[in-house]
């Protein structure tokens, strides 16, 4: 039978089902494994275990595709905005015109954060990672805003809510981290551009959003916005699954997002481009360096657990590098550097054999810089694209009534062993 496997371990065989994806993807159901027969499956870094099934996001990392709700990547880059594929992913459809500007509405309206939440930032070192402050606010927003979720509607104010503030809080840690004054939301700007006001106007002057800086930023927000059941986006749903509030499980997900093997890859493939040129730019030293295993160096912006081909968002935000680049006539000699980089690596044959592409972080982080976006803060982009994603799939996860997350493991301690008191022991 096709939707059976058989698993046979000490001499008996055991029959689990098979459950198939719309896209065709099989899974073995092991959930009564453990009940069967006494085994439980080890997968360390869930290399080959799904851990939910899950309707958003399409990913087929062998031939480099990637949809949101059935539609891809590419057309909604194109066409769409990010505040529109937000709602299709948190509510699993494209809005009708009326959906749409409510939800736009919402988003608009509730940009403003609690002055009272202002306080926090006097208490933040001027050194302050931004993505440490990200996760503090976001956590401390459950405090101001407490989500009682009575209604479905409660449910929506949060979403609107954290959609909004997020883009406050990350502006704000970034004008506190230089010592400027904040700049307060404008309700007649998109969301991109006010984001970029409250970034770089200043009281003393006028400021005026370049509207295909806006558009770019936007672009970068979708290409951003969700990527199925990674590590950050785990973390939300296990999270969540405690029944932890919305603002509680995505605080989790923005400190998970941080690390250079993940979100913070952004930042590290800039501070590796600045190396490479101010040690002379020899970029085959730094290839062969990246190949040699005892040297410790890897070339940050290439591989990807689950891409074996190009990460379509790496085509799609080259080519918005180029173009932000003309737009503004700025030459970065840091593209130049990555552009050989990747021309050396992808003929190159250990990148070959192991199918190492560049991803999405290779190339948006000289984007950021273009726009005028400060190193630190790369991540902290990729946290507020990323936060529609997160939301749907805690909604899902919740909706779902998924059960707490609760992995198993395989302990390799001591065995049982007496106290021995201090004064006996050796
Ligand atoms: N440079 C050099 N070698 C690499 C690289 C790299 N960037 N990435 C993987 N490899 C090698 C590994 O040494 C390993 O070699 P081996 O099989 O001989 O031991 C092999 O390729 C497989 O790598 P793993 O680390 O086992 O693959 P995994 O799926 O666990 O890791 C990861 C994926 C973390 C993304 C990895 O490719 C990496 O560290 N890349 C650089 C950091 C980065 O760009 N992260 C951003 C990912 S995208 C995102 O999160 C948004």
């Amino acid at each position: 039978m096709a939707n059976i496997a058989e698993i046979k371990l000490d001499n008996k065989t055991y029959e689990l089902p098979v459950v198939v994806g719309s896209e065709g993807e099989k899974a073995i159901d092991i959930s009564t494994l453990r009940d069967l027969s006494g085994y439980i499956t080890l997968d360390t870094g869930f290399k080959n275990t799904g851990s939910t099934q899950s309707a958003i996001t399409f990913l087929d990392g062998e031939n480099g595709i990637l949809r949101y709700r059935g539609y891809p990547i590419e057309q909604l880059a194109e066409k769409s905005n990010f505040l529109e594929v937000s709602y299709l992913l948190i509510y699993g459809e494209l809005p009708n015109k009326e959906q749409l500007a409510s939800f736009i509405s919402g988003v608009t309206h509730h940009t403003l954060i609690h002055e009272d939440m202002k306080k926090f930032y006097e208490g933040f070192p001027s050194k302050a990672h931004p993505m440490g402050v990200l996760a503090s606010m976001i956590a401390a927003m459950s405090t101001f805003y407490p989500d009682v979720y009575k209604t479905e509607g409660d449910v929506d104010l949060t979403i609107q809510r954290l959609m909004a503030k997020c883009a406050t809080v990350a502006a704000w840690s970034y004008k506190k981290s230089i010592g400027h004054p904040v700049m307060y939301p404008q309700n007649r700007l998109s969301y991109c551009a006010n984001f970029l006001h409250m970034m770089f106007a200043q009281p003393t002057d006028d400021y005026h959003v370049n509207p295909k800086v806006a558009d770019a930023l936007d672009k970068l927000l979708i290409l951003h916005a969700d990527h199925e059941q990674n590590c950050s986006t785990s973390t939300v749903r296990v999270a969540g699954s405690s029944q932890a509030n919305l603002y509680a499980s995505i605080s989790s997900g923005v400190s998970a997002l941080w690390g250079p093997l993940h979100g913070g890859a952004n930042q590290a493939v800039i501070e590796m481009l600045q190396t490479i040129r101010k040690e002379g730019g020899n970029i085959g030293e730094w290839v062969a360096k990246a190949k040699d295993k005892s040297s410790g160096f890897r070339l940050m912006g290439f591989g990807h657990r689950v891409y074996k081909n190009f990460d379509p968002r790496a085509k799609i935000i080259k080519k918005a590098c180029d173009d932000v680049l003309q737009e503004l006539g700025i030459k970065d000699p840091l593209l130049d550097i990555a552009k050989q980089l990747e021309e050396i690596a992808l003929t190159d044959n250990y990148f070959i054999e192991k199918k190492l592409y560049p991803n999405v972080d290779f190339y948006s982080g000289i984007l950021y810089r273009a726009i005028g976006i400060p190193t630190d803060m790369f991540t902290v982009m990729f946290a507020i694209g990323r936060m529609p994603g997160w939301i749907a799939q805690w909604k899902e996860m919740r909706e779902g009534k998924e059960p707490i997350a609760r992995p198993r493991q395989i302990y390799t301690g001591p065995v049982n062993r007496d106290y021995v008191l201090v004064e006996k022991r050796k």
